[in-house]
């Protein structure tokens, strides 16, 4: 059995789908802090399997305790956190406490129970803004922007010190790149409340007329049309990366880190012009100026998950699009 940290969230709730529909059984740990019981219902509508769920907070070491007791849990997954780039600047200690201690108390139940096996979600973020695109996984990592960005850095070291304190860990650190997209069905997607920080929940809100229109925040950036660079990834391939790291963690120890990207940078209005192909609307939009910390351009090399995993991104921007709008028209109203 597999424990899924934040499992009823954007990308928790299609890991679970990928791993029930590969025959994994799943428990699903998540407080419903930014996500709602419904998904489990939705994640069972799609994969014919409900998974077991139990609504806790993975810095209770109690809640902890009792789960690994009384199931058989062989691996986790840990998607349980704080996400908001701007909110880490106001509430600091709320994001160290949910990211950085969150994963601390996780992983000393783990190893009390004898459970070595991780798959920790982090972010392109960690790496240094200087390197040069694209990035792979010996860029270098450091001076991240934000403090959600350091809480990302600070696991990282601390799974790497646990490998080299026990060589019966096996972890895998996957640093995704900007997932976007939505379950096919239109059952699962992404959901933030109120104004959305993210591009593509921004632009869905626009098409909805939920919001008037988008800010482009820059235009002046060193890239071919001028606004930022994004390796854009659907979830679902983001997914499947997940279940092929779990499943080379069970041959492999220690840490290993992948990149999840597709190795394309799209722009902001490369991103415009998909919604608009695919939706048939014009979006509205202005350009504003530059937001705080963002970087012209972000991409990857994702060669080796492909060399290590056999895993590639396979579907395309306007996939992504198209998956994103489904789930926008079906849930926003
Ligand atoms: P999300 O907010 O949709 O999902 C996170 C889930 O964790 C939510 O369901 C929330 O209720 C739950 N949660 C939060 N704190 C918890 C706690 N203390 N105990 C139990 N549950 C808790 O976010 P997501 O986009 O699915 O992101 C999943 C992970 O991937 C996060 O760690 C995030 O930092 C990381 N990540 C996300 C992105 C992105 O752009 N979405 C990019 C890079 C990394
Ligand atoms: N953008 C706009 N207008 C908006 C929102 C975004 O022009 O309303 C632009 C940004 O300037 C950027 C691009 O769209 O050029 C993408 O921005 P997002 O906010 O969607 O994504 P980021 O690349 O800033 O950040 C995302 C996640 C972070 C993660 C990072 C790297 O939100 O959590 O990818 O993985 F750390």
């Amino acid at each position: 059995m597999i424990l899924l940290t934040g499992g009823t969230g954007f990308i928790g709730s299609h890991a679970a789908v990928e791993l029930l529909s590969g025959g994994y059984d799943v428990i699903v740990l998540d407080d419903l802090s930014n996500s709602s019981f419904e998904v489990i219902d939705r994640i069972e509508k799609i994969s014919g399997i409900r998974p077991k769920f139990v609504q806790g907070d993975v810095k209770d070491v109690a809640v902890l305790n009792k789960l690994f007791g009384e199931f058989p849990i062989e691996g986790v997954m840990h998607f349980a956190g704080l996400k908001a780039v701007g909110d880490s600047f106001k509430y600091p200690l709320e994001y160290y406490s949910e990211n950085v201690v969150g994963t601390c108390v996780l992983l000393s139940v783990m190893q009390a129970f004898g459970v070595y096996d991780i798959v920790f979600s982090s972010s392109a973020t960690v790496y240094k803004p200087s390197n040069d695109m694209p990035l792979s996984e010996q860029a270098e990592v450091g001076e991240q922007s934000n403090p959600y960005g350091r809480t990302k850095a600070v696991v990282e070291k601390m799974l790497a010190d646990l490998a080299l304190s026990d060589p019966k860990w096996s972890i895998a650190i996957l640093r995704y790149f900007n997932p976007i997209g939505a379950h096919p069905s239109g059952l699962l997607g992404e959901a933030p409340n109120g104004v959305p920080n993210n591009l593509v929940p921004y632009i869905t809100k626009v098409l909805t007329g939920k919001l008037e229109r988008l800010h482009v925040f820059g235009d002046d950036f060193d890239t071919e049309d001028g606004t930022g660079v994004r390796d854009y990834i659907h979830v679902e391939d983001l997914s499947l990366g997940h279940l092929k790291a779990y499943e080379f963690l069970k041959h492999h120890s220690g840490v290993n880190v992948w990149n999840l990207g597709t190795g394309i940078g799209h722009s902001v209005f490369d991103v415009v012009r998909a919604f608009e192909r695919v939706t048939g609307r014009s979006i509205p939009y202005e350009i504003s100026a530059r937001r705080e910390g963002d970087i012209a351009r972000c991409w990857a090399n994702p060669s080796k998950a492909l060399l290590d995993l056999e895993w590639k991104a396979e579907r395309t921007l306007d996939d992504m699009v198209r998956d994103a709008w489904r789930w926008a028209q079906y849930n926003l109203n």
